[in-house]
């Protein structure tokens, strides 16, 4: 039976050097800190009566044993793996056992715009969407998506 929002959150996975939102070349990436796109995803899966789960590691072993952990306790995973998504097949790896949960890949730049390196992502073999380019903001649509397939796994 697959987890509905009422019974349990949606892991909210940050990577490498997201701790310091707001600080860190804020040209690409805002003036928002880590708490304000906590926050956001907080009320976001709120209006869809659900919760969130919001953890931030600068460890590739960390974000594989959190991903671990998802695959019974929570409804669905939002991520943004950093600079992890163009070198991690261990993330791949981790999210391809998550059978069946709702995964969205989000960036706050558009990876696509930048440098060749930042154009591949490991990560995106396993999501069902990935958002790049729509700033802080893609976070809420990442949530608002994981509500949205997690709705339609139940009904389905
Ligand atoms: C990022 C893009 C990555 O290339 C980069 O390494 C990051 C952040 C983004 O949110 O735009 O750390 O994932």
């Amino acid at each position: 039976m697959p987890r509905t929002l009422a019974t349990a959150p949606i892991l909210v996975l940050n990577g490498p050097n997201l701790n310091l939102l707001g600080q860190r070349q804020p040209e690409i990436y805002g003036s928002d800190t880590l708490a304000d796109v906590e926050a956001l995803c907080a009320k976001t899966a709120a209006a869809h009566g659900g919760t969130v789960d919001c953890r931030q590691s600068n460890h590739e072993g960390e974000i594989v044993d959190w991903i671990h952990e998802a695959r019974t306790s929570h409804a669905g995973i939002v991520i943004n793996p950093a600079a992890y998504s163009h070198t991690s097949v261990a993330i791949l790896d981790a999210l391809n056992t998550c059978d069946g949960m709702p995964v969205i890949e989000v960036h706050i730049s558009n990876i696509h715009h930048r440098e060749e390196f930042r154009h591949h992502s490991y990560v995106s073999h396993r999501a069902d969407g990935v958002i790049a380019g729509c700033g802080v903001q893609g976070y809420a649509f990442a949530v608002e998506r994981v509500a949205a397939l997690v709705a339609a796994r139940q009904e389905g």
